[in-house]
């Protein structure tokens, strides 16, 4: 029998050594020690486990926040806890978040590596009894479109992109969660339409239900606006948007973000969350400060495999794309050049530059990459996106 991949997620460096003690067996394979926060979890996201196990006697709310988010995005990890304090608090606490057995420490005649054993072969086989039942399963591409000055081009970018996607027939849905201040609707001249405050109220993540919150744009991609008042947005919190995020995946080819100028606990667990992140530029001096600092935050938070940097207005000045790939220390994936006079004239007319000025070289860079964006998922060991190719100003002089 192969061996269980376990990831180990312990508060206290006491904890983890105890629970790494106990869990010693040549049946099982301890893949990952993490802490029960959101590094951990970002870890816990991506590794191929089998089983988590959560060391705590208190079970508090950061570590069931924790449980609870990996529950919703990892629904193949199973759960388990292990305590010396198994009393009907911790029961009740642990069931509501999505741990599904409890290891006593303090009953001596428990074995806790053949429980747990027992407990994930179950486990298994319930799983494989539903997916028998499941028809087809989908899991989105998730691309975030980020940056953290305002005006660099977020929703230029993340708006046009879904509309080329569309248009290539794929199934696309458009996150607004710039939840202040977000004008996808007004890109897309949506005058009315239910918001992500909708879904937050009707507090039903089932994809039927969560689909009639979505507006039906002429281009076929999905909307969920954000809401219509500054106002509403803290009432948005970091589990909704996972919830959101889980209930689209199965439905959606793309799943395309637009995300606030900013860091915060939404934009985060948006982008954990996300497959790829597209990261926003200009070519100027306070925008290139802005991204350095800003993907330093994104690298210690250890999304920077998945960032991508893309540069909008390329040409516009003096700073030359190999510039700032230079100092940035990432080659560009795309680069969309200035165009101002078609750029306004979609936002006046609500109509997105992909759909009413086709043959913009704005539209058309971003037509290209959609078509890249789709081959590359045809072929997924080919990694991470290739750098783009159109020479710079600053490269034909060499
Ligand atoms: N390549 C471009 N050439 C010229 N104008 C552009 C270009 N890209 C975007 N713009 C214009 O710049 C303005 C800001 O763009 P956009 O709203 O996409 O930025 P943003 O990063 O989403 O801003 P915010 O941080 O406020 O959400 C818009 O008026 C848009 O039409
Ligand atoms: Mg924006």
């Amino acid at each position: 029998m192969d061996k269980l991949k376990v990831i180990v997620a312990a508060a206290t460096p006491e904890q983890r050594d105890e629970t790494l003690r106990l869990l010693n067996s040549d049946k099982l394979q301890i893949i990952a020690t993490i802490n029960p926060d959101s590094s951990g979890l970002n870890k816990a996201g991506f590794a191929p486990a089998d089983v988590l196990i959560l060391a705590s006697d208190s079970l508090d709310n950061k570590e069931t926040d924790f449980i609870e988010r990996l529950y919703m995005t990892r629904p193949g990890l199973v759960n388990i806890l292990i305590t010396r304090e198994k009393n009907a608090d911790i029961l009740q606490r642990a069931l509501l978040c999505g741990i599904i057995w409890v290891i006593d420490l303090a009953d001596e005649t428990e074995n806790p590596v053949e429980t747990i054993i027992s407990v994930i072969n179950r486990e298994k086989n319930r799983q494989a009894a539903a997916n028998n039942c499941s028809l087809v399963s989908y899991a989105s591409e998730v691309m975030a479109f980020f940056g953290t000055k305002g005006g660099v081009g977020k929703t230029t970018t993340a708006v046009n992109m879904a509309v080329s996607l569309a248009r290539l027939n794929k199934r696309v849905a458009l996150i607004d969660l710039d939840l202040q201040f977000g004008d996808v609707g007004i890109f897309l001249d949506i005058a009315k339409a239910d918001s992500i405050i909708d879904v937050v109220e009707e507090n039903d993540y089932e994809y039927s239900t969560l689909s009639s919150f979505l507006f039906k744009h002429s281009s076929g991609v999905r909307v969920l606006c954000a809401p219509s008042a500054p106002e509403y947005a803290e009432m948005v919190k970091p589990l909704h948007i996972e919830k959101i995020l889980s209930s689209l995946r199965s439905e959606f080819d793309y799943i395309i973000l637009d995300m606030p100028p900013a860091f915060n606990d939404i934009s985060i667990a948006a982008l954990e969350q996300s497959s790829e992140i597209f990261f926003v530029i200009n070519p100027d001096i306070s925008s290139l400060r802005n991204a350095q600092a800003s993907i330093s935050v994104l690298e210690q938070l250890n999304m920077g495999s998945k960032l991508n940097l893309v540069i909008n207005r390329d040409g516009f000045s003096n700073l030359h794309r190999k510039d700032l790939e230079d100092v940035l220390g990432r080659k560009a994936v795309l680069a969309l050049p200035c165009d101002y006079k078609n750029a306004a004239k979609a936002v006046n007319r609500g109509i997105p530059l992909a759909l009413a000025y086709k043959q913009s070289k704005v539209a058309a860079e971003l037509s290209k990459f959609a078509q890249r964006t789709v081959e590359k998922a045809k072929t997924p060991e080919s990694g991470s996106w290739p750098a783009i190719s159109i020479p710079g100003r600053r490269d034909k002089r060499k």
